[in-house]
This record gives C-alpha cells, sequence and structure tokens, in this order.
C-alpha cells in the first residue's frame, strides 16, 4: 500500500493554498466544502478567487511563501504553474513533517485528493495512487451511476437511530445484523428515497424493537460444514458464520471452513478428535444452551451434515426443551461430496437403483442390523465410522449373499486436497481398512469400480 486512505476533519480549521488561478480555486472550493478555513498565498490573484476574496470566504494572507509558512496549516496545496516555487513547497512539507499535495505531480505530493463520489455523510474516495487518474474517475462514474442518491439521508437516519440501536441490541454482530437487514429492506428504502423520513424512522424502530426481542433470546443455526472443502460450504452456512458471536466446531470440520468464520467471534471446539479429548454430547448441549440463554447468535457448525450421523436431532431437541429458537443449515454430507470428488456416483443406471447410508458405529446395545437388507443386489452401501468393523462388514455381507468380488472404494480424507482413494474387492475390505487415513469412507458396490 503506497497511501494510507484516511479521512481528515478540516471543519474550521486552517488549509493553505499557494497560487490563486483556477486550478487553485478549483482546490479551495474542494477545501471549502470539507469546512476548512482557507488562507492563499499568491502573486497574483485570478478573478473566481478574487470573488471569493470579496465575499470574505478566504483570506489572502501574504504575498510571499516562506517555508515555514505550512506550519500554519493542517494541509498545503501548491497549485501554481512555477514548478520551482512547487517544489520550495514540497521541500517545506518534508522539513516540518507537514503534508504537502503538487498538483498534477505525483513526485512531489505527501498526500493525493482522491476521485470522490459524495453521498454525505457516505463517502467514497477512489485513487489510483497518480498512476491513472483517468481510470479513478471512470471508476468514479461507474459508481455515481450505480449508488442510489437517498444514500446520503438514508445513512443520515442510522446515525440519528445509532445510540438507540447500541442500547437496545447490546451486541456487535446483533447491530450488524440489524443495519445489514435494515438497509437491504426494500421498504425503508423506500421510504427514504420517496423523502417519507418520518415514515422510514418508525420503521426502522418497529425494526429495532422486534430485533432486541429476538436477540434477547439468543438463536442457534445448526450449520453442516460439508466434508471438508470449504468451497462447498452452503452461502446461508456462510452467512451464519459471519454474524454468529459463538462458533461450536467438530474435529471434522476443515480448516478452509474455520477461516471463514468473523474474526471477532469466539471459536470453541467441542469436536471428537479436537485436542485429542472428547467433549461429551450432553457437555456439548449444555454448552450451546448456555451461549443461547446470553442472547447470543451461536452456530453449532458439524462436519458434513448436521443430520446425518450428526447427532443434530439430539441438539435440536435440547434447544426445543430450552425454549430456544434455531435453524438448520443443511450440510453435504460426506456420501455426496467424497464420492463426487473421487468420481464415483451414488447411483448408475445399469449397475444401482438404490443407495444405502448406514453407519458402522452401531449403538452397543443396538437393534440387529438386517444384514440381507444390506447385501442387496444393484445397490451402493455408503458406510460412515465403518473402518474398524471392516472384517465384520465384510464377513456379515458375504453370509448374506454379496459376491466377494463386489467392488469396494474407500475414501479418506474426501474432497480435501489429500484425498486419497483406495479401491479394491469386497474380499480385500478389511486390509484397505486398516491402511484408510480417517476421515474414511467406504463405499460398496458396482459403482466403486467407475472412477468417472
Ligand atoms: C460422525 S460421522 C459425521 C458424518 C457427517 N455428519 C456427514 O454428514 O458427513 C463421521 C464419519 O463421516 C465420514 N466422513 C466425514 N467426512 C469425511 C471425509 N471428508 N472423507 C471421508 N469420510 C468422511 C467418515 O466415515 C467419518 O468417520
Amino acid at each position: 500500500m503506497n497511501y494510507l486512505p484516511i479521512y481528515a476533519t478540516l471543519k474550521d480549521r486552517p488549509a493553505l493554498v499557494i497560487g490563486a488561478g483556477e486550478v487553485a480555486y478549483r482546490k479551495i472550493e474542494l477545501l471549502r466544502q470539507a469546512g476548512a478555513r482557507v488562507l492563499v498565498i499568491a502573486q497574483q490573484i485570478g478573478i473566481e478567487v478574487q470573488a471569493l476574496l470579496d465575499q470574505d470566504l478566504v483570506s489572502w494572507w501574504k504575498t510571499e511563501f516562506e517555508p515555514a509558512d505550512v506550519n500554519q496549516a493542517v494541509l498545503t496545496i501548491a497549485a501554481t504553474d512555477d514548478a520551482q516555487l512547487n517544489e520550495q513547497v514540497a521541500a517545506a512539507g518534508v522539513q516540518y513533517h507537514r503534508l504537502v499535495n503538487v498538483v498534477d505531480d505525483p513526485a512531489l505530493c505527501q498526500f493525493i485528493v482522491p476521485a470522490i463520489v459524495d453521498r454525505s455523510p457516505v463517502q467514497i474516495a477512489i485513487s489510483t495512487g497518480g498512476a491513472a487518474p483517468v481510470l479513478a474517475r471512470q471508476l468514479r462514474q461507474k459508481i455515481e451511476q450505480e449508488l442510489p442518491s437517498y444514500l446520503g439521508p438514508m445513512a443520515e437516519l442510522a446515525q440519528q437511530y445509532r445510540p438507540q440501536v447500541k442500547e437496545q441490541l447490546p451486541t456487535l454482530s446483533a447491530r450488524r445484523l440489524f443495519w445489514e437487514q435494515l438497509f437491504d429492506q426494500p421498504i425503508f428504502t423506500d421510504l427514504v428515497a420517496a423523502g417519507q423520513t418520518e415514515q422510514a424512522a418508525q420503521f426502522l424502530t418497529d425494526q429495532l424493537q422486534q430485533a432486541a426481542k429476538r436477540t434477547q433470546a439468543g438463536f442457534v443455526t445448526l450449520v453442516g460444514a460439508g466434508p471438508g472443502d470449504e468451497g462447498l460450504l452452503t452461502i446461508k452456512g456462510y452467512q451464519a458464520l459471519q454474524a454468529a458471536d459463538v462458533v461450536l466446531y467438530d474435529a471434522l470440520v476443515g480448516e478452509g471452513v474455520l477461516n471463514l468464520i468473523r474474526r471477532d467471534a469466539q471459536r470453541v471446539a467441542v469436536g471428537k478428535r479436537a485436542h485429542n479429548h472428547s467433549v461429551p454430547q450432553d457437555e456439548t448441549n449444555q454448552l450451546i444452551v448456555h451461549y443461547a440463554q446470553q442472547g447470543l447468535r451461536v452456530v453449532r457448525l458439524k462436519g458434513g451434515d448436521s443430520f446425518v450421523f450428526g447427532r443434530g436431532a439430539e441438539e435440536i431437541e435440547v434447544l426445543q426443551a430450552a425454549g430456544i429458537r434455531y435453524a438448520v443449515v443443511p450440510g453435504i454430507t460426506a456420501a455426496l461430496g467424497a464420492t463426487a470428488a473421487a468420481g464415483i456416483p451414488l447411483t448408475h443406471r445399469h449397475y444401482a437403483q438404490s443407495v444405502v447410508m448406514v453407519t458402522g458405529h452401531c449403538r452397543p446395545d443396538g437393534d440387529e442390523v438386517n444384514w440381507a437388507c444390506l447385501a442387496r443386489d444393484r445397490q451402493t452401501l455408503v458406510v460412515y465410522m465403518g473402518t474398524i468393523k471392516a472384517a465384520e462388514i465384510r464377513n456379515e455381507l458375504i453370509k448374506h449373499g454379496k459376491p466377494a468380488q463386489t467392488p469396494v472404494a474407500i475414501i479418506s480424507q474426501g474432497t480435501l486436497p489429500t484425498q486419497t482413494v483406495a479401491r479394491g474387492t469386497l474380499h480385500d475390505l478389511e486390509q484397505l481398512a486398516a491402511q484408510a487415513e480417517r476421515p474414511a469412507l467406504m463405499v460398496i458396490g458396482e459403482v466403486a469400480q467407475l472412477a468417472l
């Protein structure tokens, strides 16, 4: 970054302009718009500047420039056609650590004046750092066309209500969300655009009341993070992460997705492999409720989809019992994401008419697995958390009629750059599983031989 963009307050403060011709006049007017008291140093005065002098709108300070003059102003603009004088002014800026701009001479400038789109109090400054002023002007024209004229009054209204909003919405993220939603409401923008300021203000206060009620209660969003690749997170999931005060995440959630969490949000690792110890589900449930009851926007971020072997249902039951409002944002489950990344279709006209997703990690007291059903022909079986039980799965499937030569694929770390796919037959399942990196998904069925 060659320049630091800042907006300086010049109201009632002195600004010095060297020169009093046409170019100087334009700069003087700009400084006056910003409320500066403009002092002019020049030998000769042009007509426009003379008119300002006649009305006492600027001061003709004296006629000879002295380097120490730059100390009399917040900033100085040299707008003369005398190259030597311009250089002297620039040198004075360096000597006295004052900001000097020399019009149309970027090399001598210690600050530059950007192209401005003015919808005060909204202002957009565009600069190419003196590299291509015409480009900056073109950009300004484009932005001018894009930005509605009601931006100024809308920002003024927002400024007026800021203290009230701050009082009623204690957290930064609640306030951010409130403003984002308000500025997106066509009713609000139409009212402001039509100059119906009172009605717009009424609409704002109604919305604020509703937001305050919602905030007091807190809100939990269960977000499915997808199988690993952050590009597979949904837009809704991303928005929830950006609005969150606190995010409780699983070990399966990829680093890329974690990087999309709003920077100021608190992060809590609750996953099985987090810090090599697992936070029991009950504790996680309590934590979610605890944060929500503080009126925070909580995101429970889980690998894949929360409702596919994700225990999302249990968490929802807890939220319902505590009377906490919630939403569920689905994610791409591993069976869809990892197989797609490995080029394996789950169904295929010739090979598989159905898909069954099962967990290999059954409850100890669990019901008997219906192996005959899982061993069906023309069916793709996707096993989550099954590598440890690969031998048992293989034996049972073969016992229930699945040919030992049935193709299988084990996808490890699916969708991530480290993804690997090991292929073989059902007969080899145990051996393939033993070598697979976690997390791993087993795909059993004719489609496993495909790599589209
Ligand atoms: C507790 S389950 C969670 C499943 C998750 N809710 C989903 O919808 O994908 C964990 C299992 O999902 C599978 N899994 C999750 N992400 C995976 C990935 N990127 N590659 C392969 N398998 C994955 C593995 O079988 C892992 O043991």
